[in-house]
C-alpha cells in the first residue's frame, strides 16, 4: 500500500501546533503495519537552518499561468520514515512557516501541486494521496480534475483530513486559474466558501476524515460546522472520525531526559520531586501541597484561555498556583501577562515555545486545564494523563472522546464540564481540588489516567482500514 502524506508541519523537523505531532508520528505507526507511506513537506527557509541531513533528488515543474514554476526536491527522514522536501520560489517568499494569507495561499498551492508532480518525476506512484488541512487541499482538487486524463494518476484515491475546520485558508481563485484547477461542481458549498482551499478540499476529496469521532459528528451541526455543516452532513457516508494517538516512546515519563526525575506508574511518588523542581524553576513557592494547575497551549481563542483566567479569578480564595506556557494571539498574551503581573506569587506566564519545559510541566503539574471552545482532538490531555497530570476539560470533540469524568466509584480519568463558561470550569476545578485533598483517592485517579492506552496502534489500524476500503472501492 503506497500513500503520499502531505502536511505543512511534521515533528521534530518543523512544528507550530498539534498537526506536527500527528504528521511526525502517524506515518511511522503506519509503516509498522507495512504501509509504504512517505511524507512531503515544504522546504521552508527556516527548515534550512535546522541541522539534519538532506539529499537532493531532482526537480519537478508545475505549470503556472502558461509558464513553468520549478520545484527542487530533497529527501530526508523522520525516524526512518521517508520525507520529501519541496523547495521553490513560492516557498522561499517568506521566512515564517505561516505568514501573510496572500503569501501563504500561493506558497501552499505550489507545494500541493509540486508534491504531485514530484511523484511522477520520481516514478513513485501512490495509491492514496492523503492531504492534511487547508495547506494541502489543492492536491485534492487537482486530482479530482486531472486523474482521469493521466494514466499515472488514474485510480488514485484521495483522503483529506481536517485538523482544524475554521482555518480555511484565503481566496485561492487566482491560483486556481493560474494552475488551471478550476472545479465546476462546487454547488454543495456555500458561495462564500467556493474560493477557499479547505472547503474545496472537502468538496473534492474522495474520503474525508477528522481527528476524533465526536468532532466528526459535531462539524455536521451549525454550532461547530462554521458554515460547512451542510456539505459535511451531505458527505457523512464519506466522513470518518479517527482519534489521534500519542507516540508512547516520544511521551514516556520513565525515559524523559527533560525531567528532573523520570518516573513511572510504579514509582509515581517521584513525581513530587518534579513538581518541587518545577515550582522552583517557575519562581513559585516550593510547597508541594499547593495544587499546581497548568495550561500548555497556543494562545488562540479556540483554546479558552480567557475562560481559564476568568475562572481562576473567581477562585482567589482557594489555594492554587498556575502556569501558562505558550505564545500566540497578542491580546491573549497581554491578558495573561497582566494576570501574572497582578498575582506574581501564584501565576507564572511563560511566553515562549519551550518543548522541554512543556515536558517538565506535564510531569510536575497536578492538573491540566483545557477549556477549549472546540477541540478536533487535542493532544495535551493525552500527554497530561500519561504524565500523571489530571485533565480538566470541556467535554467537546476529542476531549470528550479521551477524558472520562471522575466518579467516586473508582472511575474516570479527569474532570469534564459542559458549557464553555468560566463558572462551569470553576465548578469542575473545585470538584478536582476536593479530590486532590484526598491523597489516596488522587493517587488512584492518577494511576487510572497513566495507564490509559493512547498509543498510535489503534488509530493507525483504523487508517489502514480506511485506506484499504478506499483502494478496494476504487474511484468513481
Ligand atoms: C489541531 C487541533 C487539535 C488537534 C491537532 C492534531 O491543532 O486544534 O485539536 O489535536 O490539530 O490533529
Amino acid at each position: 500500500m503506497r500513500v503520499l502524506y502531505l502536511s505543512s508541519e511534521a515533528s521534530p523537523l518543523i512544528k507550530v501546533g498539534g498537526l506536527a505531532d500527528v504528521a511526525g508520528e502517524l506515518p511511522r505507526a503506519l509503516r509498522s503495519l507495512g504501509v509504504d507511506v512517505r511524507i512531503v513537506l515544504p522546504f521552508y527557509p527556516a527548515l534550512k537552518k535546522a541541522s539534519f541531513e538532506e539529499k537532493r533528488l531532482g526537480a519537478a515543474s508545475v505549470k503556472h499561468a502558461k509558464r513553468w514554476r520549478e520545484a527542487e526536491i530533497y529527501s530526508t527522514q523522520i525516524r526512518d520514515v521517508p520525507v520529501y522536501l519541496v523547495d521553490g520560489a513560492p516557498i522561499r517568499q517568506s521566512n515564517k512557516i505561516y505568514d501573510d494569507p496572500l503569501v501563504d495561499v500561493d506558497k501552499f498551492a505550489f507545494f500541493s501541486l509540486a508534491a504531485l508532480t514530484m511523484c511522477k518525476e520520481l516514478g513513485w506512484q501512490p495509491e492514496i494521496v492523503h492531504a492534511n488541512d487547508w495547506h494541502a487541499a489543492m492536491s485534492m482538487a487537482w486530482l479530482k480534475r486531472y486523474r482521469n486524463r493521466d494514466p499515472f494518476w488514474t485510480g488514485v484515491t484521495t483522503l483529506f483530513t481536517v485538523h482544524n475546520l475554521p482555518y480555511m485558508g484565503s481566496d485561492v481563485s487566482q491560483g486556481m486559474k493560474d494552475y488551471d484547477v478550476t472545479i465546476a461542481d462546487l454547488e454543495h458549498l456555500p458561495p462564500w466558501s467556493r474560493t477557499l482551499p479547505l472547503p474545496i478540499g472537502l468538496a473534492t476529496a474522495d474520503w474525508l476524515s477528522t481527528v476524533s469521532p465526536s468532532y466528526a459528528e459535531e462539524i455536521q451541526t451549525p454550532e461547530f460546522g462554521h458554515g460547512l455543516e451542510d456539505l459535511l452532513h451531505a458527505r457523512r457516508e464519506r466522513l470518518v472520525g479517527i482519534l489521534n494517538g500519542i507516540d508512547s516512546e516520544v511521551w514516556n515519563p520513565a525515559h524523559d531526559s527533560s525531567l528532573t526525575v523520570p518516573f513511572s506508574y510504579d514509582d509515581i511518588k517521584h513525581r513530587e520531586r518534579n513538581k518541587q523542581a518545577l515550582q522552583g524553576e517557575l519562581g513559585l513557592e516550593q510547597e508541594t501541597r499547593i495544587p499546581l494547575l497548568a495550561m500548555i497551549t497556543r494562545l488562540d481563542h479556540q483554546k479558552g484561555i480567557d475562560i481559564a483566567l476568568d475562572a481562576l479569578l473567581e477562585m482567589m480564595d482557594v489555594d492554587w498556583q498556575f502556569v501558562l506556557l505558550g505564545t500566540g494571539d497578542t491580546t491573549l498574551e497581554d491578558r495573561a501577562e497582566q494576570f501574572s503581573a497582578v498575582y506574581p506569587d501564584r501565576v507564572c506566564f511563560v511566553k515562549r515555545f519551550a518543548p522541554r519545559l512543556a515536558r517538565r510541566i506535564y510531569a510536575g503539574s497536578d492538573m491540566m486545564i483545557i477549556p477549549s471552545r472546540y477541540e478536533p482532538c487535542g493532544l495535551a490531555q493525552m500527554i497530561a494523563m500519561r504524565y500523571g497530570s489530571i485533565p480538566v476539560v470541556r467535554s467537546t470533540g476529542g476531549l470528550k472522546d479521551t477524558v472520562e469524568d471522575y466518579d467516586p466509584r473508582s472511575k474516570g480519568t479527569g474532570f469534564a464540564f459542559g458549557r464553555a463558561e468560566p463558572r462551569a470550569l470553576r465548578d469542575a476545578l473545585c470538584r478536582g481540588l476536593s479530590v486532590y485533598r484526598d491523597r489516596k483517592e488522587w493517587g488512584a485517579l492518577q494511576r487510572r489516567a497513566m495507564i490509559k492506552d493512547f498509543s498510535w496502534k489503534r488509530s493507525s489500524e483504523e487508517y489502514y482500514e480506511l485506506y484499504r476500503g478506499a483502494i478496494d472501492e476504487g474511484v468513481k
